[in-house]
């Protein structure tokens, strides 16, 4: 029998089981600041006590995320992952979410595209190892961002993203203070970029900036991670960051389209040079 239930901290194993079956790149500190962001968010999937499948959906206001949507590919097919994409929609209703947004894999598109998640456009998933940059000197304009500049990167961060998403980046930017890299101008924020630990590779991201200010972070972060493994997920229709981050050695690996239940965010997609991975935009 299928049941749904609360996904906990003890629930992880089964988390990194299934995403390394799926091949993606989440350690555990993801699975448990995802947990820490929305307790009784993430939802897990048993049929007869054994757990199969997995969705986590995160609340910022009136818009939400969702993600982790995976199912034990011995059991896919059933139902489960869309019995679990109801579950999370219905508890998103019940919190007054207007628009819940998320990144799909070409095997979850057709799943959302059913319960009326519309494209709103495609990140194509950059890989590779980062070549040496042809310039060795460092970008002056970059400098770490102090915890006491958090706040305006997180409001710079929700005019851009259209989302008041500062309880994960509080987070993430927690894990690796020393990651987290800005450009001001005139004592005002005009980009920023973090970078997490990844299984498989770092992801450069979110990098939200000003049309100078992206290919400054940008290739700060070539520098400081040259000869490192990297993904970089890139808007497809932003041709600047896509030709940089070719420069930088990686290549197209697959892509991910981002699409909307419910009104759209606003999202300037422009000043979006890379999202912070599949999970929250
Ligand atoms: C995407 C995924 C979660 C779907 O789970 P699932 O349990 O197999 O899906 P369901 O059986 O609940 O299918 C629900 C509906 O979507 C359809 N569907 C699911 N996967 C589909 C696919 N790849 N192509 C076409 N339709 C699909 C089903 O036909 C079904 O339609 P119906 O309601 O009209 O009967 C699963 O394939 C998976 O874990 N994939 C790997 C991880 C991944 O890519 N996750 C998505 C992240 S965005």
């Amino acid at each position: 029998m299928l049941r749904i239930r609360t996904m906990t901290d003890a629930d992880v194993p089964l988390g990194m089981a299934l995403k390394q079956q799926a091949n993606w790149n989440q350690l555990e500190a993801d699975w448990r600041r995802m947990l820490a962001l929305e307790p009784d968010g993430c939802f897990l999937a048993e049929i007869d006590g054994v757990g199969v499948g997995t969705t986590v959906a995160c609340t910022f206001g009136e818009v939400a995320w969702i993600a982790m949507v995976l199912v034990d590919e011995r059991m896919r097919g059933q139902g489960v992952g869309k019995a679990l994409m109801l579950h999370a929609l219905e508890f998103l209703d019940q919190r007054g979410v207007r628009s819940t947004r998320l990144d799909a894999t070409p095997l979850g598109q057709p799943l959302y595209a059913k319960l009326g998640f519309e494209v709103e456009y495609t990140l194509v998933r950059h890989a590779g190892e980062l070549t040496a940059p042809n310039d060795a000197h460092g970008e002056p304009s970059v400098r770490i961002a102090p915890a006491p500049t958090w706040d305006d990167l997180i409001a710079f961060d929700t005019t851009i993203n259209g989302t008041p998403r500062g309880k994960f980046l509080r987070l993430l930017f927690a894990e690796d203070p020393a990651a987290v890299r800005c450009v001001a101008e005139n004592g005002r924020i005009t980009g920023y970029l973090a970078v997490r630990p990844g299984c498989h590779a770092l992801q450069l991201g979110p990098c939200l900036a000003s049309p100078e200010a992206g290919p400054l972070l940008l290739a700060d972060a070539w520098r400081r991670y040259a000869g490192q493994r990297v993904l970089l997920d890139v808007p497809e229709q932003h041709g600047e960051a896509m030709a940089l981050a070719r420069r930088m050695g990686l290549q197209p690996q697959r892509p991910l389209v981002r699409m909307c239940r419910g009104p759209s965010v606003g999202e300037d997609v422009q000043r979006l040079w890379a999202s912070s991975g599949p999970e929250l935009g």
